[in-house]
């Protein structure tokens, strides 16, 4: 089982949305037993909140399932229970970095998936209020992932 974790700062608005759209894609394509995805955040705040309002309406708008998600911390575990970590911006991977144990998952930038996009760091919707424009993202950079997830380990 390939094991993928997507991390942001609060676990509520980009990292809930990235985990749905994903898995989504995965079910799609039936790869549900080779593939599974979690999201964690680097604060504690919204630990066991379901997703944002904001990234709920743009799940429903597009059927994607987010039954039963709720937001957890990072762990310093979660570097060898995961082959795969996609961190949204330069500050969830700088405090990726400040967790103990040895780094065995293979971190990612998720705007690295897409080198065409200006942008370099997925913008922040509790911020924002851009729930929409994170969708766009999610979606295309979240097909680019799993071709390369299927090419890579499959
Ligand atoms: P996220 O957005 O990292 O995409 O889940 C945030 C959610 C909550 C907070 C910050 C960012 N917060 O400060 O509570």
């Amino acid at each position: 089982m390939i094991k993928v974790l997507f991390v942001c700062l609060g676990n509520i608005c980009r990292s809930p949305m990235a985990e749905a759209v994903l898995r989504d894609k995965i079910n799609k394509q039936g790869l549900e037993q080779q593939i599974t995805v979690d999201s964690a955040g680097t604060g504690d705040w919204h630990i066991g909140h379901p997703p944002h309002e904001g990234t709920r309406k743009m799940l429903d708008t597009h059927v994607i399932s987010y039954e039963g998600m709720a937001a957890r911390q990072v762990l310093s575990e979660d570097f060898s229970a995961f082959d795969y970590i996609i961190c949204m911006d330069e500050s969830n991977l700088t405090n990726l970095r400040k967790l103990e144990g040895g780094i065995e998952a293979v971190i990612i930038q998720f705007m690295d998936l897409l080198p065409e996009e200006t942008l370099r760091e997925v913008p922040d919707p509790y911020f924002t209020g851009n729930f929409e424009e994170v969708y766009e993202l999610m979606d295309a950079g979240c097909d680019v992932l799993l071709s390369k997830i299927v090419k890579e380990k499959l």
